[in-house]
């Protein structure tokens, strides 16, 4: 059966392109979401994507993706190092996971260090920029 994957973004994703573009680089939300569709399709699956700035809405997506998602990838934003809600929603769903940053957040803020989803994820990709996201699928799709 074709594989469904749901890429999950949190809060300030949406400004990707303008936001901190020395740290974050130059490409929208909507350009990494056309090459992860792209690659989904060349490979005979399919990608649903879903961006919020509400901790509440991540969650609630999360529990959709429960039976119909064979794997999600999350890039939390903010919420990776607060959030304990979207940690148990994916404990609550057993969908694997795969935790993507763009930055590598091991470089930054002491803050930054300490994700609560990290110790659940399936695997943890970090400061390769926006490639970060296709690494997550390619290794989804068993490539
Ligand atoms: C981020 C890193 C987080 O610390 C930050 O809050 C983000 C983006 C990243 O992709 O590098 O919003 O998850």
């Amino acid at each position: 059966m074709a594989k469904n994957f749901l890429v999950l973004n949190g809060p300030n994703l949406n400004l990707l392109g303008t936001r901190e573009p020395g740290i974050y680089g130059g490409q929208t939300l909507d350009d990494i979401y056309t090459r992860l569709r792209a690659v989904a399709q060349e490979n005979n699956a399919s990608c649903e994507v879903f961006q919020s700035n509400h901790e509440g809405e991540l969650v609630e997506r999360i529990h959709q993706a429960r039976g119909c998602v064979d794997y999600i990838i999350i890039n939390a934003g903010a919420y990776t190092h607060t959030s304990v809600a979207i940690r148990d929603a994916l404990a609550a769903v057993s969908v694997p996971f795969i935790e993507v940053h763009i930055s590598n957040v091991y470089k930054r803020e002491a803050f930054r260090h300490h994700s609560y989803l990290s110790d659940i994820a399936e695997g943890v990709i970090v400061g390769l920029g926006v490639y970060g996201y296709e690494a997550a699928l390619l290794y989804a799709l068993g490539k």
